[in-house]
């Protein structure tokens, strides 16, 4: 895209703390002379320019909003994964990338005054992870799959599932669907999912070999133990949804030195008390992990941004067209409370996804 003025002026979503509302500002991004024509304007030294089309919400934007106190946020961007355009690269930047290049990603920047739900995003390529799409896919896709696929890769590569005895809770959120599709094609022995009635048959076709109806059993427990019965322990406990019932059971239900990793922590829900004291215990819990005082290994799942070589990983999984998509809906770029409701309702089927720009 060519720039003919030196002030790109365009709009994002900010919040100042938790006590005021998040909303539409105007900003400005400063261009330079292009050294190849003066007349025209390119992203300064050192930073790409992308248009952003897509931003998929996750609950940990509206968590990291509810834990907004000053003096950690006073003017914090909101949103994360997107999907878009490259359309300026400065000079001097060694991205690997090129104008038009359509990508995928995960701005990990916690409380900074950009978010990607935002018309533009000027970054430093080492700040921000990024990923060419591949060509079979969409970019409403793309953006839906950031965040959720990649952590589901990243806990494949770590504990691996093949032979494996594996629990997911919650099966139906949409980190949830990608774990079953990985535990299922990636050989587990067993998948054993929590869901809901209405989202059964989905989680089935997706590679489930028993499902339990979270909303019919006050306690999880007697389900679980009657599989473990059945069939033994689980090798592992993958939680997606947050909670913690199974603790004063689950020597009998985890195999020794199996693992126990956790999405959401104890208490579901993006509420400040909630996410202060999930993170209190899922903190304590690691410690005793650590030291050996748990018999199993805990963690708490972290997904800030893609290590090493996982974006590239997880691009090369979805290329294979084997991964089903999950989308709730769409909204257009000024209707985010309406799609942050829908996401905190607690009965979305996929993500929630803004329209920023028309692909
Ligand atoms: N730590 C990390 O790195 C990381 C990364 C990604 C996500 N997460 C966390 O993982 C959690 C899920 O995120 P998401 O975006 O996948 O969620 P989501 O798609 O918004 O989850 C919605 C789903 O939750 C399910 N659900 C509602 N109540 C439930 C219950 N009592 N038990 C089990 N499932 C229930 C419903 O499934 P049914 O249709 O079955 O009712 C609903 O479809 C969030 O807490 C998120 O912050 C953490």
């Amino acid at each position: 895209m060519i720039f003919t003025t030196s002030k790109l002026t365009y709009k994002a979503y900010t919040y100042k703390t938790r006590s005021s509302p998040i909303k539409i500002t105007t900003k400005t991004i400063d261009l330079v002379p292009d050294s190849q024509s003066p007349s025209s304007f390119v992203a300064p030294p050192g930073k790409i320019l992308i248009k952003v089309n897509y931003v998929a919400l996750n609950p940990f934007d509206t968590k990291l909003y509810s834990m907004a106190i000053w003096p950690i946020s006073t003017n914090s961007g909101i949103g994360r994964d997107f999907s878009g355009e490259i359309i300026s690269i400065g000079q001097n930047t060694s991205s690997g990338f090129k104008i038009c290049d359509l990508v995928q990603g995960i701005y990990p920047l916690f409380y900074d005054s950009q978010g990607t739900l935002s018309e533009y995003l000027l970054v430093s390529p080492r700040d921000i992870d990024i990923g060419v799409i591949p060509k079979n896919m969409s970019l409403i896709d793309a953006a839906s799959r950031v965040t959720v696929f990649g952590t589901t890769v990243s806990i494949s590569e770590e504990l691996g599932f093949k032979g494996k005895k594996v629990l997911i809770l919650g099966g139906g959120t949409s980190v949830g669907r990608y774990l079953v599709q990985l535990t299922h094609q990636f050989q587990a022995k067993e998948v054993v999912v929590t869901c809901s009635g209405r989202t059964q048959t989905t989680i089935e076709n997706l590679g489930a070999d028993k499902i339990i109806d979270y909303t019919k059993h006050e306690n999880l427990v007697t389900p679980i133990l009657d599989s473990v019965k059945e069939t033994g322990s689980f090798d592992y406990i993958i939680d997606c949804y947050g909670g913690n019932q199974l603790f004063p059971k689950i020597k009998t239900i985890l195999t020794r030195n199996g693992s126990y990793y956790t999405l959401a922590g104890d208490y579901p829900g993006s509420s400040f008390k909630k996410v202060l004291w999930s993170m209190i215990k899922v903190n304590l819990r690691q410690v005793w992990s650590k030291m050996g005082l748990l018999g199993y290994k805990y963690k708490f799942v972290q997904f800030i941004r893609f290590e090493k070589d996982l974006m590239k990983k997880s691009l090369e999984l979805l290329e294979t067209g084997k991964f089903e998509t999950f989308i709730d809906s769409v909204y257009p770029f000024d209707q985010l409370d309406q799609a942050i409701e829908k996401l905190e309702s607690g009965k979305t089927s996929g993500k929630v996804v803004v329209e920023v720009a028309k692909e």
